[in-house]
């Protein structure tokens, strides 16, 4: 399914009694507030501005929207739980994060086992990044900008042992200072130690959106070194370097105004990784030959293997250094990519340095 039609973004009005919040939670989240216009629609709620607070009956002080997430009647079993754990997720991780210049503000959590619940966050006025990108082409300074706020979100992730594993402009929102928050925490997953609490297995294949997902989650098989046979404390610190992938996919996409990988399935999309990353080779890792191997069973022609990245607009606006930025952030072997923190100090992010390419 292409990722743009599960969620608009475009604000509609839906009237109440249309509205997919249903019993308790429905009471509980009326009795407290008068829901307004939608303004965005994911995977897993309805988001609302809120209209009025009945505690003072007045408009909020802050502007703030609901995400509301409850059981619907047709959901399956396999639904309710996935719900379930998204909302887990989403409270534990705004709970361990608390307040980030570049995460979604968090005011109140609403969560009753079995029905669902709802969020309370203050309103990001600029609405996605998704939406700024379609609506119009991105300066290198603009980009460097909303990178460099991205990266310092994964950062601060990392300090707090929270792995996202659903980044993308959908879930990257633009605050009224035109700033870039992180939101979206339903499928994060939160270690406490070696061990791990909210959001599952951390390389589940069913972590991120596939445009965005990385090859170790595509094909786990081919990543044991990654994924069983490391100490767990690098397993830990490799699933951080899932985000890195998907995060140097959004910096791509804000320097080309289109997504990186604009996959329609599995095989379509390892076939787009070989068309900008090359043709991996054992010399990468040991299991590239058999990712190559998947990539001939299912009858695809590889395409030459090109110089990664060069023809990327990217590295067009930055030259060498914006080619590298994505050659060691969207990089096969996720112990090869850059840690969120060196991500930061990548020559891209040295104004003079990026400027001086762009003009030459
Ligand atoms: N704080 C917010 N301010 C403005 N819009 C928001 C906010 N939170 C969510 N949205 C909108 O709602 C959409 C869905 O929210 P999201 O948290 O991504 O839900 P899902 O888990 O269903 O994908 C977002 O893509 C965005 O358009
Ligand atoms: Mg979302």
């Amino acid at each position: 399914m292409n990722k743009r039609a599960i969620d608009d973004g475009d604000e509609v009005y839906v009237p109440p009694g249309k509205r997919t919040t249903h019993g308790i939670v429905r009471r509980m989240l009326e009795q407290r507030y008068e829901l307004g216009a939608r303004v965005g629609r994911g995977t897993s709620g309805e988001v609302f501005r809120i209209a009025v607070d009945h505690y003072t009956d007045t408009p909020p002080a802050q502007p703030l929207v609901v995400k509301v997430m409850v059981h619907k009647a047709y959901d399956t079993a396999h639904d309710r739980k996935s719900l379930e754990e998204a909302l887990d997720a989403e409270v534990s991780a705004y709970g361990r994060l608390g307040s980030h210049p570049s995460v979604a503000r968090f005011v109140e959590g609403y969560h009753l086992a079995a029905q669902g619940g709802y969020l309370v966050l203050e309103e990001c006025a600029g609405g996605t990044l998704d939406k700024l990108i379609r609506a119009t082409p991105f300066t290198l300074t603009r980009t460097r900008k909303f990178a460099r706020q991205l990266f310092r979100a994964l950062v601060f992730f990392q300090l707090h042992r929270v792995v996202h594993r659903d980044i993308k402009p959908e879930n990257l929102l633009i605050d009224a200072e035109s700033n870039l928050r992180v939101a979206d925490f339903g499928l994060a997953h939160l270690y406490e130690g070696a061990k791990s609490e909210a959001g599952g297995a951390p390389f589940e294949n069913v972590v991120t959106t596939l445009w965005f997902r990385p090859p170790e989650i595509v094909l786990p098989e081919l990543f044991t070194e990654v994924t069983e046979s490391y100490e767990e404390s690098d397993r830990l610190s490799h699933s951080y370097s899932l985000d890195i992938w998907s995060a140097g996919c959004v910096v791509a996409e804000m320097a080309a105004g289109r997504a990186l990988f604009a996959a329609d399935n599995t095989v379509d999309l390892l076939c787009r990784h070989t068309r900008e990353l090359g043709t991996p080779s054992a010399g990468d890792w040991p299991e590239a030959t058999l990712y190559i191997d998947e990539l001939h069973n299912s009858a695809v022609a590889l395409p030459p293997p090109p110089r990664p990245w060069a023809e990327h607009p990217l590295a067009k606006q930055a030259g060498e250094i914006g080619r590298d930025f994505l050659a060691a952030t969207v990089a096969y072997v996720p112990r090869l990519r850059l840690c969120a923190q060196y991500a930061l100090q990548h020559p891209f992010f040295d104004m003079e340095n990026t400027n001086a390419v762009a003009a030459s």
